[in-house]
Protein backbone atom coordinates (compact mmCIF):
# COMPACT_ATOMS: atom_id res chain seq x y z
CA UNK A 1 0.00 0.00 0.00
CA UNK A 2 1.41 3.63 -0.93
CA UNK A 3 1.34 5.19 2.74
CA UNK A 4 3.03 8.40 1.25
CA UNK A 5 0.66 9.04 -1.84
CA UNK A 6 -2.06 9.81 1.22
CA UNK A 7 0.33 11.15 3.01
CA UNK A 8 1.63 14.35 0.66
CA UNK A 9 -2.20 14.40 0.08
CA UNK A 10 -2.98 15.09 3.68
CA UNK A 11 -0.02 17.71 4.03
CA UNK A 12 -1.34 19.89 1.27
CA UNK A 13 -4.68 20.20 3.04
CA UNK A 14 -4.41 19.40 6.89
CA UNK A 15 -2.43 22.94 7.58
CA UNK A 16 -0.23 22.36 11.17
CA UNK A 17 0.54 18.48 11.75
CA UNK A 18 -1.18 17.25 14.30
CA UNK A 19 0.50 15.51 17.55
CA UNK A 20 -2.54 13.77 18.75
CA UNK A 21 -4.92 10.92 16.39
CA UNK A 22 -8.17 10.13 17.90
CA UNK A 23 -10.50 7.43 16.83
CA UNK A 24 -14.02 7.74 17.48
CA UNK A 25 -16.07 4.66 18.33
CA UNK A 26 -19.60 3.57 17.32
CA UNK A 27 -22.63 6.93 19.04
CA UNK A 28 -18.48 9.07 19.87
CA UNK A 29 -18.45 10.75 16.90
CA UNK A 30 -19.67 14.05 18.70
CA UNK A 31 -16.06 14.81 20.38
CA UNK A 32 -15.37 16.38 16.71
CA UNK A 33 -17.90 18.86 17.32
CA UNK A 34 -15.39 20.68 19.84
CA UNK A 35 -12.69 21.27 17.42
CA UNK A 36 -11.79 24.38 16.56
CA UNK A 37 -10.85 25.43 13.12
CA UNK A 38 -11.83 22.51 11.50
CA UNK A 39 -10.64 20.88 8.03
CA UNK A 40 -12.90 18.11 7.20
CA UNK A 41 -11.65 15.77 4.78
CA UNK A 42 -14.11 13.05 3.58
CA UNK A 43 -12.22 9.48 3.35
CA UNK A 44 -13.57 9.29 -0.20
CA UNK A 45 -11.16 12.07 -0.76
CA UNK A 46 -8.29 10.20 0.41
CA UNK A 47 -6.05 7.94 -1.62
CA UNK A 48 -5.90 4.76 -0.10
CA UNK A 49 -8.83 5.31 2.66
CA UNK A 50 -11.68 2.93 2.68
CA UNK A 51 -14.98 3.98 3.67
CA UNK A 52 -16.78 2.47 6.66
CA UNK A 53 -20.50 1.31 6.17
CA UNK A 54 -21.53 0.95 9.52
CA UNK A 55 -24.67 3.14 10.85
CA UNK A 56 -23.43 5.73 13.15
CA UNK A 57 -19.98 5.65 11.71
CA UNK A 58 -19.48 9.31 9.65
CA UNK A 59 -16.35 8.65 7.18
CA UNK A 60 -13.81 12.11 7.38
CA UNK A 61 -10.66 12.84 8.57
CA UNK A 62 -11.15 16.53 11.03
CA UNK A 63 -7.88 18.37 11.68
CA UNK A 64 -8.43 21.01 13.95
CA UNK A 65 -7.64 22.21 17.38
CA UNK A 66 -8.51 21.18 21.04
CA UNK A 67 -7.70 22.08 24.22
CA UNK A 68 -5.18 24.27 22.54
CA UNK A 69 -3.66 21.22 20.78
CA UNK A 70 -3.17 20.23 16.63
CA UNK A 71 -5.55 17.31 16.58
CA UNK A 72 -6.84 14.74 13.51
CA UNK A 73 -9.59 12.98 14.35
CA UNK A 74 -10.75 9.68 12.45
CA UNK A 75 -14.40 10.06 12.63
CA UNK A 76 -15.81 6.66 11.82
CA UNK A 77 -13.69 3.43 11.80
CA UNK A 78 -13.16 0.88 9.45
CA UNK A 79 -13.91 -3.01 11.24
CA UNK A 80 -12.55 -6.26 10.21
CA UNK A 81 -16.43 -7.40 10.11
CA UNK A 82 -17.07 -5.25 7.17
CA UNK A 83 -14.40 -7.16 5.15
CA UNK A 84 -11.97 -4.84 5.13
CA UNK A 85 -8.16 -6.15 5.37
CA UNK A 86 -6.54 -5.90 8.40
CA UNK A 87 -4.19 -3.62 5.93
CA UNK A 88 -6.80 -1.64 5.39
CA UNK A 89 -8.28 -0.82 8.56
CA UNK A 90 -5.36 0.25 9.79
CA UNK A 91 -3.89 1.79 7.46
CA UNK A 92 -4.73 5.72 8.31
CA UNK A 93 -2.68 4.39 11.71
CA UNK A 94 0.66 4.22 9.70
CA UNK A 95 -0.52 7.47 7.61
CA UNK A 96 -0.62 9.51 11.03
CA UNK A 97 2.88 8.16 12.22
CA UNK A 98 4.10 9.21 8.62
CA UNK A 99 2.49 12.79 8.69
CA UNK A 100 4.25 12.93 12.74
CA UNK A 101 1.19 12.22 15.36
CA UNK A 102 3.07 11.11 18.44
CA UNK A 103 -0.14 10.00 20.41
CA UNK A 104 -3.15 7.91 19.54
CA UNK A 105 -6.18 7.69 21.51
CA UNK A 106 -8.99 5.08 20.68
CA UNK A 107 -12.21 5.13 21.69
CA UNK A 108 -15.05 2.69 21.03
CA UNK A 109 -18.43 1.20 22.49
CA UNK A 110 -18.41 -2.66 24.23
CA UNK A 111 -20.00 -4.82 25.86
CA UNK A 112 -19.51 -5.71 29.82
CA UNK A 113 -18.02 -9.03 30.56
CA UNK A 114 -17.73 -7.34 34.41
CA UNK A 115 -20.57 -6.44 36.77
CA UNK A 116 -18.96 -4.34 37.92
CA UNK A 117 -18.96 -2.28 34.73
CA UNK A 118 -22.67 -1.02 33.49
CA UNK A 119 -23.83 0.83 31.00
CA UNK A 120 -22.49 4.36 30.51
CA UNK A 121 -19.22 3.33 32.38
CA UNK A 122 -15.63 4.24 31.08
CA UNK A 123 -13.20 2.01 31.25
CA UNK A 124 -9.59 2.85 30.52
CA UNK A 125 -8.11 -0.29 28.61
CA UNK A 126 -5.19 -1.50 30.40
CA UNK A 127 -4.46 -4.55 28.20
CA UNK A 128 -6.50 -6.93 25.34
CA UNK A 129 -6.63 -9.78 24.25
CA UNK A 130 -6.77 -10.46 20.72
CA UNK A 131 -9.02 -12.69 20.00
CA UNK A 132 -9.28 -11.69 16.32
CA UNK A 133 -7.44 -14.64 15.44
CA UNK A 134 -5.05 -12.77 12.83
CA UNK A 135 -2.59 -9.96 13.51
CA UNK A 136 -2.24 -6.31 11.59
CA UNK A 137 1.81 -7.28 11.55
CA UNK A 138 1.29 -10.44 9.55
CA UNK A 139 3.67 -10.57 6.43
CA UNK A 140 6.64 -8.75 5.67
CA UNK A 141 8.02 -6.47 8.32
CA UNK A 142 7.48 -2.92 6.96
CA UNK A 143 10.68 -2.20 8.81
CA UNK A 144 10.68 1.86 7.98
CA UNK A 145 8.01 1.77 10.78
CA UNK A 146 8.97 -0.70 13.25
CA UNK A 147 10.56 -3.95 14.13
CA UNK A 148 9.35 -7.38 13.06
CA UNK A 149 8.50 -8.47 17.06
CA UNK A 150 7.39 -5.81 18.63
CA UNK A 151 7.11 -5.39 22.31
CA UNK A 152 3.04 -5.19 23.21
CA UNK A 153 4.11 -4.99 27.11
CA UNK A 154 3.37 -1.06 27.76
CA UNK A 155 1.08 -1.31 24.54
CA UNK A 156 -1.28 1.01 26.59
CA UNK A 157 1.00 3.56 27.84
CA UNK A 158 1.40 3.48 31.56
CA UNK A 159 2.00 7.67 31.71
CA UNK A 160 -1.13 8.34 29.58
CA UNK A 161 -3.23 6.26 31.76
CA UNK A 162 -1.62 7.60 35.19
CA UNK A 163 -2.62 11.36 33.34
CA UNK A 164 -6.37 9.67 32.49
CA UNK A 165 -7.00 8.43 35.82
CA UNK A 166 -6.11 11.66 37.52
CA UNK A 167 -7.57 13.64 35.17
CA UNK A 168 -11.20 12.21 35.67
CA UNK A 169 -10.46 12.21 39.44
CA UNK A 170 -10.31 15.53 39.07
CA UNK A 171 -13.61 16.11 37.30
CA UNK A 172 -15.21 13.54 39.53
CA UNK A 173 -16.06 11.09 36.97
CA UNK A 174 -15.97 7.19 37.25
CA UNK A 175 -13.02 5.58 35.21
CA UNK A 176 -12.22 2.08 36.25
CA UNK A 177 -9.23 0.25 34.33
CA UNK A 178 -9.91 -2.63 32.26
CA UNK A 179 -8.72 -5.59 30.12
CA UNK A 180 -10.76 -5.07 26.67
CA UNK A 181 -10.86 -8.47 24.08
CA UNK A 182 -11.93 -8.09 20.34
CA UNK A 183 -13.88 -10.34 18.73
CA UNK A 184 -14.41 -10.11 14.80
CA UNK A 185 -18.06 -10.12 15.20
CA UNK A 186 -20.38 -9.24 13.58
CA UNK A 187 -22.30 -11.54 15.31
CA UNK A 188 -22.66 -10.84 18.94
CA UNK A 189 -21.07 -12.98 21.17
CA UNK A 190 -22.61 -16.21 22.73
CA UNK A 191 -23.34 -16.63 26.59
CA UNK A 192 -20.45 -19.66 26.11
CA UNK A 193 -18.30 -17.44 24.83
CA UNK A 194 -18.85 -14.63 27.23
CA UNK A 195 -18.52 -17.17 30.24
CA UNK A 196 -14.82 -18.28 28.69
CA UNK A 197 -13.86 -14.37 28.53
CA UNK A 198 -14.69 -13.14 31.97
CA UNK A 199 -12.66 -16.43 32.88
CA UNK A 200 -9.73 -15.38 30.67
CA UNK A 201 -9.60 -11.79 32.66
CA UNK A 202 -11.64 -9.50 30.21
CA UNK A 203 -13.96 -6.67 31.23
CA UNK A 204 -15.25 -5.60 28.06
CA UNK A 205 -15.54 -7.11 24.42
CA UNK A 206 -15.68 -4.92 21.31
CA UNK A 207 -15.16 -5.15 17.52
CA UNK A 208 -12.37 -2.99 17.18
CA UNK A 209 -9.36 -0.99 18.31
CA UNK A 210 -6.83 -4.01 18.37
CA UNK A 211 -5.71 -3.49 15.25
CA UNK A 212 -5.01 -0.11 15.23
CA UNK A 213 -3.16 -0.20 18.65
CA UNK A 214 -0.87 -2.87 17.39
CA UNK A 215 0.09 -1.01 14.35
CA UNK A 216 0.08 2.74 16.19
CA UNK A 217 2.54 0.70 18.65
CA UNK A 218 4.80 -1.08 15.99
CA UNK A 219 4.57 2.59 14.74
CA UNK A 220 6.17 3.77 17.98
CA UNK A 221 3.03 5.88 19.07
CA UNK A 222 1.67 6.06 22.16
CA UNK A 223 -1.31 5.10 23.10
CA UNK A 224 -4.55 5.40 25.09
CA UNK A 225 -7.88 4.13 25.14
CA UNK A 226 -11.35 3.94 26.60
CA UNK A 227 -14.16 2.20 25.97
CA UNK A 228 -17.65 3.18 26.59
CA UNK A 229 -19.87 -0.04 28.59
CA UNK A 230 -23.36 0.09 26.14
CA UNK A 231 -24.74 -3.25 27.32
CA UNK A 232 -24.37 -6.34 29.84
CA UNK A 233 -23.27 -9.21 27.76
CA UNK A 234 -25.31 -12.07 27.99
CA UNK A 235 -23.91 -13.80 30.65
CA UNK A 236 -26.14 -11.53 33.04
CA UNK A 237 -29.19 -11.86 31.40
CA UNK A 238 -30.85 -13.00 28.37
CA UNK A 239 -32.23 -10.10 26.38
CA UNK A 240 -31.18 -9.75 23.26
CA UNK A 241 -29.25 -6.23 22.63
CA UNK A 242 -29.18 -4.19 19.25
CA UNK A 243 -26.50 -1.51 17.52
CA UNK A 244 -29.65 1.08 18.43
CA UNK A 245 -28.84 0.12 21.58
CA UNK A 246 -25.57 0.40 21.76
CA UNK A 247 -25.80 3.80 20.15
CA UNK A 248 -28.35 4.68 23.13
CA UNK A 249 -26.04 4.13 26.08
CA UNK A 250 -22.68 6.00 23.71
CA UNK A 251 -24.83 9.06 24.04
CA UNK A 252 -24.90 8.73 28.20
CA UNK A 253 -21.06 8.49 28.84
CA UNK A 254 -20.30 10.82 25.81
CA UNK A 255 -20.39 14.13 27.23
CA UNK A 256 -17.78 12.91 30.44
CA UNK A 257 -15.21 10.97 27.44
CA UNK A 258 -15.48 14.24 25.81
CA UNK A 259 -14.39 16.25 29.26
CA UNK A 260 -11.77 13.67 29.72
CA UNK A 261 -10.04 13.56 26.55
CA UNK A 262 -10.02 17.41 25.97
CA UNK A 263 -8.32 18.00 29.56
CA UNK A 264 -5.78 14.88 28.37
CA UNK A 265 -4.94 17.10 25.66
CA UNK A 266 -4.06 20.32 27.64
CA UNK A 267 -1.41 17.81 29.80
CA UNK A 268 0.34 15.76 26.79
N1 LIG B 1 -20.08 -7.37 21.98
C1 LIG B 1 -19.23 -6.99 21.00
N2 LIG B 1 -19.10 -5.73 20.59
C2 LIG B 1 -19.87 -4.81 21.19
C3 LIG B 1 -20.77 -5.13 22.21
C4 LIG B 1 -20.89 -6.48 22.62
O1 LIG B 1 -21.65 -6.85 23.52
N3 LIG B 1 -21.36 -3.96 22.59
C5 LIG B 1 -20.82 -2.98 21.82
N4 LIG B 1 -19.92 -3.49 20.97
Amino acid sequence: MDFNIAVQYLKQRCGAIPETAIVLGSGLSTLADLIEDKIIIPYKDIPGFVQSTVEGHSGNLIFGNLSGKRVVCQQGRFHYYEGWSLEQITFPVRVFALLGVKNYIATNAAGSLNETMTPGQIVLIKDHINHLGVNPLRGVNLSEFGVRFPSLHDAYSYQLRELALKTAQENAISLKEGVYIAVSGPSFETKAECKMFASWGADVVGMSTVPGVIVAVHCGLKVLAFSVVTNMTNIFHSLEHTHEDVQKAAELAKDNLELIISQILKKI
